[in-house]
């Protein structure tokens, strides 16, 4: 399966969100939602942005690289009752010998504790796994303390397969588990 430099990035639905890409006309309202939101990236290699001009630069460096590796693919995550982007889920890493891939993940604390994450997390690895292929979907670098995360992933069938030096932990999905 040829795996790079294709974008995955298809429209996905699931009962309360739309999974879509994104592009610069979103940038304001990922900034007001998401990306200006102090609590969001407390487990996240980014800081919040206090500016539209930071977040305009966040945002365009994500989707800069997003272009120069689409098979890298990026949703906005889109609450379909309010048509908002709250937040985005997308593939951080691929292994093509292995068909393995990496997610990461989201979104604007507004919006916590809906089971929207874990509704998109199912989507996403349905699809990447059904419908392009890839039989091991993995999450790493997830903090002991993000207990949201954690939930999320388990409660997608991901199971903790490894312990980083650093204490973060490695969850994988197997398709064929
Ligand atoms: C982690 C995160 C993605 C969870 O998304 P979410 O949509 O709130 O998660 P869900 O609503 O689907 O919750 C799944 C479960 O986790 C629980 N949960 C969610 N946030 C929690 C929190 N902060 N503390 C404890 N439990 C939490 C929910 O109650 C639910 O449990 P239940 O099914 O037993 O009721 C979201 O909090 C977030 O974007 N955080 C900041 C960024 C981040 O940490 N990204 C992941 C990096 S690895």
């Amino acid at each position: 399966m040829e795996k790079n430099n294709r974008d995955y990035s298809e429209k996905l639905e699931t009962k309360r969100l739309i999974l879509r890409k994104y592009n610069q006309d979103d940038f304001e309202m990922l900034y007001e939602n998401y990306v200006s939101d102090e609590k969001v990236p407390m487990y996240c290699t980014w800081k919040p942005c206090k500016t539209f001009e930071e977040a305009y630069e966040l945002l365009n460096s994500w989707y800069r690289g997003y272009e120069k590796h689409p098979e890298k693919s990026m949703w906005m995550i889109v609450e379909k009752s309010s048509n908002k982007g709250i937040g985005i889920i997308r593939v951080t890493n691929i292994w093509s010998e292995d068909n393995k891939c990496e997610i990461g993940y989201s979104m604007g604390s507004e919006w916590w504790g809906k089971g929207y994450m874990t509704e998109a997390v199912r989507e996403v690895v349905r699809y990447l796994t059904e419908e392009i292929g890839f039989n091991i979907i993995v999450a790493d670098g997830v903090s002991r303390t993000n207990i949201g995360s954690k939930k999320v992933l388990e409660k997608n069938d991901f199971i903790q397969s490894y312990t980083n030096p650093d204490g973060t932990l490695c969850y994988d999905y197997e398709q064929s588990r």
